[in-house]
This record gives C-alpha cells, structure tokens and sequence, in this order.
C-alpha cells in the first residue's frame, strides 16, 4: 500500500497522538526504539490561527522525529485551512492530520474533534478545507461514530475519502463509549475492505503479539498504538520482530529500563522551558516505567513525588542497591516482561491504565 508520507515498513508501526503524553521528547524515544511515525497530540486550529504561544510551542520537533504529522482539530473549515496554512509554511511536517476522534467534553461541545461525526457535510468541509490550506498530504482520524445509534464507520471512512483524506486511522469505539468496552477491531477490517487508500488499525493494543494480531485479523495497512507504549517505547522493536518473524528482542530488565527512563528524562529536560514544571509532568511516564518491577511501592511514591530531575537518578540508584540486599537474602528480582502477554506484571499495568484520558 502506498502511504502519503515516507515510511521504511510495507506495514508502518505509528505512535498515537496523545495529549500530554505524545510530546517531542517521547516521540522521539519512540522513534529510536521503531516507530516508523509520530503525530503531535491535537491541536486547537483557533489557536494555532490565533499564534498562542502555548500551542505553537507544542508544534516544535526535531529532525529525528520524521516522518511526523501534526494533528489538528476544529470544526470552523477556515479556521482548519489557516491552521493548516501556518503549519505548513512555519513547521513543515510530513503530513496533516484532523483529529474526528477526540470525545472531550470541551472539544465536542463545539463540535470539534468526534463532534464533527455527527455531521459528515461539516466532516467533508473541514477536510476540504484543510486541504486547501496546505500543499502536503491530509489524513484523518475517527471513531467509528458519535453514538451507538449513528455508529457506522464504513460511511464515515467513505465520506473521508470522498473528500480527499489520504490515509484514515480508526479507533473503533464510538464517542459515547469514550474509552469503555473493547475496540471493535472488525470494523477496522470493514473499513479496509470499502476504501482505496491506507487504513491505519488502532485500538487496544497492550502488547506486540496485540500488534500482529490486529494486523493479520483487519489486513489494516499500518498499526497505531497508543496507550500500549505508556514505559514500553520498545514495543515497537518487539512488534517489528514478530512483524518480520524474527525472534522477538527481550523486555528491557530494570537496568535498562532506568537507562531509557533517563534518556527520555534527558530529553525533556533539553526540549522543554519550565523544567519544574516538566519534571512534574514526567511522574506520569516515570511511574509507567516502573510499574510492575518487583518490591516497588517506595521506588513508585517517590518517584511521584519528584519536584526536579536531579532526584531521579538516585531514586532509581537506591531501588538497585537494595535489589542487591533483596538478592543477597534470596528474594526474586526477576524482570517484569511486559512483552509477553501472560506476563501477570503486564496484567497489572493494563488494567491501571487510565481508562478516560483528561484531554482527548
Ligand atoms: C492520554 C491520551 C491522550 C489522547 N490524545 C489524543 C489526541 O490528542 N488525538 C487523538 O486523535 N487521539 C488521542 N487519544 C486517543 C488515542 O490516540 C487512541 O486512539 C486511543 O487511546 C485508543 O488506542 P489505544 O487502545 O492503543 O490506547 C488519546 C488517548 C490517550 C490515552
């Protein structure tokens, strides 16, 4: 399948957009260890038209982030187009995308984000009109509908394409579901089936074998995975592999798990203006990569309670030394495989996950 953008895999493994989580410094940590492509998390059009500040700064990225798209969401057609206009000409990702998913109260009120799903003319525009503000390719991402009642993913993936999207990603919930009930992973296959252009499967993917999974059972042309790469960026590496049918690399143990943890630390701190505001934003990420690992409640409350970035090596320093003493007295300190989907640990971490995300 020919993609709009440049991608190094017949099937591209793509990180998600996600507010607050898919930023420059993780994007680009998912980039190093296989995602093919990133998405900035949404962005208000009005915003990007009014030059805030706030969002523009969310529009930088670097050079190893490509292939990159960046996402936008509104439901004013010229809005979209300036929005699309400015991030073209000041930005230049590989592609733009409409965010037709995100249920958040705030953004759907205005029928922003799956709001729109309850209009395909108002759907048709926006992409129209997206498209005319901008010279590189424009894709789409839904729901599979507002409501059970209007669920019918097929007419909105066609009424997409119709306009002139290039590529569609599907999470196959509805709005109303938000984050509930499984990913109807066979309306990604239904969706395949009706359109000509690449149809990206997302929903629900925890582990790679999830990844493969949903790609032999939809024959969807690229896998997005969101919350799945919550302190795992090496999913995509296991996926690739099992992609390729070669042996699937090793979870990280704890070591290494805290060497990734402090590249991507590294990378905020050199990305991002309001380091202590940063480093309260990184607890998140911080209690996501040591989820599961043996004897971690202290690890875990201190690393939510960190203030600056300067705490965390020791914190992680102290957790290994006393590994040693639990080692030394003959406790287990086997490490958690997050890639293995038997995994009790992997259990655990899923069903932790937040299940309605505060922004999209
Ligand atoms: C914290 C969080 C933020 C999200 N933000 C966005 C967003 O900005 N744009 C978007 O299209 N989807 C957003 N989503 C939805 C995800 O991209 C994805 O469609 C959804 O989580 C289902 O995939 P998963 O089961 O792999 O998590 C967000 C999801 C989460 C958990």
């Amino acid at each position: 399948m020919d993609f709009p953008y440049p991608v190094a895999h017949d099937i591209p493994l793509i990180l998600a957009p996600m507010a607050g989580v898919s930023e420059s410094p993780f994007r680009r940590l998912c980039r190093r260890h296989g995602a093919d492509v990133v998405v900035t998390e949404f962005l208000s059009a009005e915003a990007i038209r009014r030059e805030n500040a706030a969002t523009l700064s969310k529009l930088r990225f670097g050079a190893d982030e490509r292939t990159i798209g960046v996402q936008i969401f509104g439901a004013d057609p010229d809005a979209m187009r300036d929005a699309a206009a400015l991030v073209t000409d000041v930005f230049q990702p590989e592609y733009i995308d409409i965010n037709f998913g995100c249920p958040v109260k705030k953004v759907v009120r205005r029928n922003g984000g799956s709001g729109c799903l309850k209009d395909l003319s108002l759907v048709e525009s926006v992409i129209k009109a997206v498209i005319s503000g901008t010279h590189l390719p424009v894709t789409v991402k839904i729901r599979s509908g507002w409501s059970e009642e209007m669920r019918d993913p097929v007419k909105i993936a066609l009424h997409c394409q119709a306009a002139g999207a290039r590529a569609i990603a599907l999470h196959p919930r509805t709005r109303t579901q938000m984050y509930t009930g499984a990913a109807n992973w066979d309306e990604i296959a239904r969706v395949k089936e009706a359109v000509e252009i690449p149809v990206i499967g997302n929903g629900d993917i925890k582990t790679p074998h999830d990844a493969l999974r949903m790609q032999r059972s939809t024959g969807c042309d690229a896998v997005m995975i969101a919350r799945g790469s919550y302190g795992q960026p090496w999913i995509f590496d296991q996926a690739r592999a099992l992609f390729e049918g070669r042996e699937m690399p090793a979870t990280p143990g704890v070591e290494a798990r805290f060497a990734v943890a402090l590249s991507h630390a590294k990378m905020v701190q050199e990305y991002e203006v309001d380091l202590d505001g940063a480093a309260i934003e990184f607890r998140k990420h911080l209690g996501w990569y040591v989820k599961g690992l043996p004897n971690s409640a202290d690890l875990r409350k201190r690393l939510h309670a960190v203030n600056s970035f300067g705490e965390v090596e020791g914190i992680f320093a102290d957790y290994l030394r006393e590994r040693e003493r639990w080692a030394e007295q003959g406790g287990s300190d086997a490490p958690v495989d997050a890639g293995s989907p038997d995994a009790p640990g992997e259990a655990a971490r899923l069903e932790s996950r937040p299940l309605e995300p505060a922004e999209a």
